[in-house]
């Protein structure tokens, strides 16, 4: 019984952390595609031939079930991968959803009518690939009706962190909220829509203030996939054993992993 969380490398380890925080008795099965990172500079064709030949690995693993906890992935090949791709004993479910429906006030799976939401100005921190793919927008204008987003791309923010490099990143943070002030002065909401920026979560909220509400996927994620668990139980696979895969350097990998969780972790060779 295990639950694939697929990241183009590191990111998705908050995910990771949250939901094996939320969901302490089911496997999870982690693969990190660190040799591809990171997926935000390539074009969507490139996301979709990475993201499926990494969701198939986990498929072999015994993951029925297997979350995206990338952004790039879920925005730039998800909907591909649903309408054409998934067999249907399986599901892919990304990590924008659950994001955007707390943002506009909706429990899980909602499906009403786009409505007025307290939040009108909403700043938008993503990778190059997620800002031009405008997934976000449209999820956004499925269920909730004026709301001015401002998008700001953020080059190397996701190169830095995988390079263990926090000191670049946090520079790269603030020249990225700087350049978000010149388009939008003052965000009332500010999403971390690149599963890599909670590491960078403190960066983030002392460039923008604290009347800036900054919201991060993990633990919303966390919390979607319990719901769906309760409401899809035989999509918990057969897989027993919880275990990180990665396609790039395991000891390198494991090293970084455990200095972001502060716990011992050992990846394989995917
Ligand atoms: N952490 C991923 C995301 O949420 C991928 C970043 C990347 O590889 O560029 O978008």
């Amino acid at each position: 019984m295990a639950v694939g969380i697929f990241d183009s490398g590191l990111g998705g380890l908050t995910v990771f952390d949250a939901v094996a925080k939320r969901l302490p008795d089911v496997p999870l099965v982690y693969f990190g595609d660190n040799s591809h990172a990171p997926y935000g500079v390539r074009d969507a064709q490139d996301v979709y031939d990475l993201t499926t030949a990494a969701v198939e690995r986990m498929w072999d693993e015994g993951c029925d079930l297997v979350i995206l906890a990338c952004n790039t992935a879920s925005a730039a090949a998800l909907r591909k991968m649903q309408e054409r791709w998934v067999p249907t004993n399986k599901r892919v479910l990304g990590v924008l959803v659950p994001l955007i429906e707390a943002l506009t006030e909706r429990s899980w799976g909602d499906n009403s009518p786009p409505r007025e939401v307290e939040v009108k100005h909403v700043a938008l921190f993503a990778t190059p690939a997620t800002v031009a793919s405008r997934a976000f927008q449209r999820e956004l204008a499925f269920r909730a009706i004026g709301v001015d987003v401002e998008a700001q791309a953020c080059g190397g923010v996701v190169d830095a962190i995988e390079d263990g490099d926090m000191i670049l990143a946090e520079a790269l943070v603030r020249s990225h909220v700087e350049a978000l002030h010149r388009k939008m002065p003052s965000p009332q909401a500010a999403i971390l829509g690149c599963t890599h920026y909670p590491l960078m979560h403190q960066a983030f909220q002392d460039a923008l203030g604290p009347e800036v509400k900054v919201y991060s996927q993990a633990d919303l994620v966390a919390e979607s996939l319990a719901d769906y668990l309760q409401r899809h139980p035989k999509m918990i696979g057969s897989g027993q054993q919880s275990k990180f895969l990665t396609t790039g350097d395991a000891r390198k990998v494991s090293d970084r992993a455990t200095q972001f969780l502060r716990r011992q972790i050992q990846f394989e060779v995917a």
